[in-house]
């Protein structure tokens, strides 16, 4: 099978099933099977890397040492070792105490629904108790978030699977979509819209890449004219290399 094959590789053995298939699924029809099964597993691969591989810098491996050593929930220091190892959350570390001010200024919550969330739970130092979702399609990085939350008691907790595939999420106060829609809408145009009618939820976060991966290449935010046209934006910000819209969605 396609999807035994694809996962057969160690950087893709804790990606959920139903991401996988829907990345093979997206690119079959393009090539003839079976005689073009190697360029087909090549394309898929890559775009793996995209959505989801790429983020892991050289630290990731040391992301279980950070974490033993972690002196509590709040440890900022500790917390920032592993911030640093998903290259989403390293490109946000020195903003996120005036990203979280900010959206404070502008919200009052004490729920957060984190789609696609990597490390974001690490960044709970400045982000305050709150009771946090998150959800993941890496088996790896939930079980890792997990083992955090579990520790100090936090309240809520980090579910593996493909948000593509959930025909309902919690409720929360708000909704945080870092640097993750146009990745959902690589693999299903439209998602995004569908989704921020069905979240039972006042507000969203979102926000999107204003450099490559990275960092070297500036994009333009001209590009995000797909978004625009249906979210319902009430602020814009803008922190290092991360443009934010907090949207309201009721
Ligand atoms: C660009 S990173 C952003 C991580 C985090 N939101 C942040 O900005 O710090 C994209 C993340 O979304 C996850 N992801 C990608 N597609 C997903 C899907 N369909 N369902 C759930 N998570 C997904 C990836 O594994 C990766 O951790």
């Amino acid at each position: 099978m396609l999807l035994d094959e694809v996962k057969r590789k160690k950087e893709y053995k804790n990606l959920d099933d139903d991401f996988v298939s829907r990345v093979i699924v997206s690119f079959s029809g393009k090539y003839e099977l079976p005689k073009q099964k190697k360029e087909l597993m090549k394309v898929v691969r890559a775009k793996l890397r995209d959505l989801y591989g790429a983020f892991r810098t050289p630290l990731y491996r040391k992301k279980e040492k950070f974490l033993e050593s972690l002196a509590g929930w709040d440890d900022k220091e500790g917390c920032r070792n592993i911030l640093g190892c998903h290259l989403s959350t390293k490109e946000r570390i020195d903003y996120y105490d005036k990203l979280y001010k900010w959206l404070r200024s502008n919200v009052e919550f004490s729920t957060v629904l984190d789609i696609g969330c990597g490390f974001n739970v690490f960044s709970m130092p400045w982000l305050g108790q709150v009771g946090y979702y998150g959800i993941e399609v890496n088996k790896d990085d939930v079980d890792f978030c997990n083992t955090y939350m579990y520790r100090y008691g936090l309240t809520g907790g980090v579910r593996w699977g493909d948000v593509l595939s959930f025909n309902k999420v919690v409720k929360t106060d708000i909704v945080f979509l870092f640097k993750v829609l146009e990745g959902f809408e690589a693999l299903e145009r439209g998602f995004s819209e569908k989704m921020f009618a069905e979240l039972d939820c006042d507000y969203a976060l979102v926000s999107f890449a204003t450099k490559s991966l990275g960092g070297k290449k500036t994009i333009s935010e001209r590009r995000l004219k797909w978004f625009k046209e249906f979210a319902n934006i009430v602020e814009r910000k803008k922190f290092g290399t991360e443009v934010y819209f907090l949207c309201k969605l009721k």
